[in-house]
Parts: structure tokens; C-alpha cells; sequence
């Protein structure tokens, strides 16, 4: 077992906490207050190359491995959930699939773009009827010779207003369940496409959420990934990385929460002393610590299976149910220790306790995750 990060992997992690000290720090309240999307910092976030991380070089990608990707995510989530959920679904759920199961013509046309953050993509599987039971898309994908008549409508979706290309699941052949589903390649500008109304939300509020419709669009054959009814494993598959994503952003949110508590417990004076040098913060901050070391050993875990090409679905599925579940108990605590100040803006951590809660439902509910591990430990 070796801890020891590479010099690459540390360069990475210290060049995205630079990123998120300097270009997202200023600013992310009033963000989150507007809801408005950090579109200039994932511009720049694409020139550092945060978008398309593990993306081969020869489709504009970084060529880094998965451990240097939740490095990056946790420092960009201890600034920015907002900008890390952009940043997540574009690696995880859409460069990702589309790198491993698309056709040469397929990475070639939408890689470059997506990988360098020119362009954004969006991963279309949840439904008004379908969130945790995927494999019930109402969504229809019309086998029409040679194109398809997508029609149908999807819910919560990331980046659903900012996104140029759109990884729609869609049912072809309902009679074959999940193996009659499809993912098809759907860009913004299409006849029949519509972006629904953008969601109020609790947390991650500059990034955006919508709603899709589409009636009657005509997507080409040629942009359906994989073999005819492949699209639940792609998306299935997809999650396994995309919940090592979002298990670091909950890992950043723990650790942002923890590191904002330190450096108040030590400013903050009561009782004739800094509030660190009271017993009841200090259990506090241990405790937060050994949550968030736990966490990031998880996510590690995850993402070095996935770099080893083992297999990664239960390890990501403990990183995601884990490290969401301190990301909620450490920014709570946070906002505790900062009392009165906690809850008001100004200090972050009320952010990053409205933020937390959002990692234990996307891409997955704890219970959910659950149902993954336990069918995988009891097999
Ligand atoms: N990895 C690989 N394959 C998997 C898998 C996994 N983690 N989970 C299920 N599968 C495969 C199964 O092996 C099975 O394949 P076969 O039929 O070939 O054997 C197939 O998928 C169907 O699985 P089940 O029979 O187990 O189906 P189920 O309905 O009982 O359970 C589920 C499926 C695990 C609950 C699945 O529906 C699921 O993961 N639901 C959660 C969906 C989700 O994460 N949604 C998030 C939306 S995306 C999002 O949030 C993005 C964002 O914007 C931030």
C-alpha cells in the first residue's frame, strides 16, 4: 500500500487549489445568491484542463488519472460545489462514456470541445417518473431507419441550460426492459428541443438545473453510443465514476467545513480564550478530521481501482454514501462552531451545509448506494 502521492498528482492538486483560491473564492456568494452559472471560471477551468482530466490528449483531454481527478475535485468543492458538479458531470458522465463506448467519428466530433470545456455536456437519465428507478425511462427513442424520434421529457438536469451536448437515455424497445435502452447524442440547437424552466434550489445554486423536453427530434443513427439497446449499462457504468466525482465534492465540502472551523476556532475568543482551546470545539475538530480522512481514503480507494481497471462499483458507491454523509455532519458542525456568524453568508459554511445535502441524492441516493454495496456484499 502506498500513500504517497505522485509529484504530477500534487502539482494537480495544488494548481486547483490555487484556481479556487483565486478565480472562485471571490464572488461564489454572490453566485449563489444570484444563481448564476460561474460560466468565466469553467471557461478558465477548461484552459487548466479540469474538464476533460482523464480525456486521452489526442481528443484535447489532460490524460491524468482518476487519483489526480479527486484531487482536483475536493480543492475546486472546498470553494465551489456549484462549479465542481459542472466540473463532475462533464468528466465523469459525459467525457467519460462518451471516450470508452463512442465511435471514432463520435469522439473525434464532440471530445475536443467537451474535454477542454469549450463546450459543456449534460447526462439526461432522470425522469418526472424515473430518478431512482432508472431502468423506468418513458422517454422514447422511435427506431425510424436511419435516425430515431426522440420524445419525452427529463428532470434536474445538470447543466441542462449551459450544455451544448446532451446524453439522452431513451427507450427503444420496451418490451426488453433496461436492455431496450439507448443513449443517444443530442445537441442544444436541435428541431423539437426545448430547455424547461431552471429549478430553485437549496444548494449548488450557480450551477443549473432544468428540465429537457423533447417532441419529435430527429437524432442520426449515427449518434446512438454503443450497440442498439446498450444505453442503462453506459449510463450504469457512467455513475460508477460519476459517484467517485461526486464523493469528492461531499469530500471537499467535509474539508472546507473543517478547514473554515479550524482557522475560526482560532481567531474566535469566549470565556477569556480562543474557542479552540475549549474542549467542546476541540472534540468537535477531531471528530470532523477523522471524518474527512476516512472520506478521502474511501474516494482514493475508488479512484485507484478505477486506475488499476479493477472493478470500482462498490468502492465508489462506499466513497459516495460515506463522504456525503460527513459532508452533511461536518458543514452542520461547521455552522455550530461559528455560532451566529455561522449563520449568516458572509462566512461560507451556511453555503456548504445547504450544498452538502444535494450529495446524497445525485447520481444516486445513499439508498441507493446502499442497494449497491449490499447486493455486492451478499452476492
Ligand atoms: N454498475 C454496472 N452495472 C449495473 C450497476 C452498476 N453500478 N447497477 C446495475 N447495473 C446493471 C445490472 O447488472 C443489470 O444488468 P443485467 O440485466 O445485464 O444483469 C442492470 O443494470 C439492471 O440492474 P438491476 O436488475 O439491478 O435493476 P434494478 O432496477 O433492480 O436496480 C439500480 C438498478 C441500481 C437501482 C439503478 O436503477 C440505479 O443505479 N438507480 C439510481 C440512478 C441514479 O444514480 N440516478 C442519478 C441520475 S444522474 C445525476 O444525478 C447526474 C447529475 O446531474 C448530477
Amino acid at each position: 500500500m502506498n500513500f504517497n502521492l505522485t509529484e504530477e498528482q500534487q502539482a494537480v492538486r495544488a494548481a486547483a487549489r490555487d484556481f479556487a483560491e483565486k478565480e472562485l473564492l471571490p464572488g461564489v456568494i454572490e453566485r449563489d445568491n444570484a444563481q448564476e452559472f460561474p460560466a468565466e471560471q469553467i471557461k478558465m477551468m477548461g484552459e487548466l484542463g479540469f474538464m476533460g482530466m482523464m480525456v486521452d490528449p489526442k481528443y484535447g483531454g489532460g490524460g491524468m488519472d482518476t487519483v489526480s481527478y479527486v484531487l482536483a475535485m475536493e480543492e475546486i468543492s472546498k470553494v465551489d460545489a456549484s462549479a465542481s458538479v459542472v466540473m463532475s458531470v462533464n468528466n465523469s458522465l459525459v467525457c467519460w462514456g462518451l471516450e470508452h463506448f463512442g465511435s471514432e467519428e463520435q469522439k473525434q466530433k464532440y471530445l475536443p470541445k467537451l474535454a477542454t470545456g469549450e463546450q459543456i455536456g449534460a447526462f439526461c437519465l432522470s425522469e418526472p417518473e424515473a430518478g431512482s428507478d432508472a431502468t423506468s425511462q418513458r422517454t422514447t427513442a422511435e427506431d425510424k431507419g436511419d435516425h430515431y424520434l426522440l420524445n419525452g421529457t427529463k428532470n434536474w438536469i445538470t447543466n441542462g441550460n449551459s450544455a451544448s451536448v446532451y446524453l439522452v437515455m431513451a427507450q427503444t424497445h420496451p418490451e426488453k426492459r433496461h436492455k431496450g435502452i439507448n443513449c443517444l447524442i443530442v445537441e442544444r440547437d436541435w428541431e423539437g428541443f426545448v430547455v424547461g424552466k431552471k429549478e430553485d434550489k437549496l444548494g449548488i445554486r450557480g450551477s443549473d438545473t432544468h428540465s429537457l423536453m423533447f417532441t419529435d427530434v430527429k437524432v442520426p443513427k449515427e449518434n446512438r453510443i454503443g450497440e442498439d439497446g446498450f444505453g442503462f449499462t453506459l449510463a450504469m457504468k457512467s455513475l460508477n465514476g460519476g459517484r467517485i466525482g461526486i464523493a469528492s465534492q461531499a469530500l471537499g465540502i467535509a474539508a472546507g467545513s473543517l478547514e473554515r472551523s479550524i482557522a475560526y476556532a482560532k481567531e474566535r475568543k469566549a470565556f477569556g480564550k480562543e474557542i479552540a482551546q475549549h474542549q467542546a470545539i476541540q472534540f468537535k475538530i477531531a471528530d470532523m478530521a477523522t471524518k474527512v480522512e476516512a472520506a478521502r481514503l474511501l474516494c482514493l480507494k475508488a479512484a485507484m481501482l478505477k486506475d488499476r481497471k479493477e472493478d470500482y462499483s462498490q468502492a465508489s458507491a462506499m466513497a459516495k454514501l460515506y463522504a456525503s454523509q460527513v459532508a452533511m455532519e461536518n458543514a452542520v458542525e461547521a455552522v455550530q462552531i461559528h455560532g451566529g456568524y455561522g449563520f449568516v453568508k458572509e462566512y461560507h459554511v451556511e453555503r456548504f451545509m445547504r450544498d452538502a445535502k444535494i450529495t446524497q441524492i445525485y447520481e444516486g441516493t445513499s439508498e441507493i448506494q446502499k442497494i449497491v454495496i449490499s447486493r455486492n456484499v451478499l452476492k
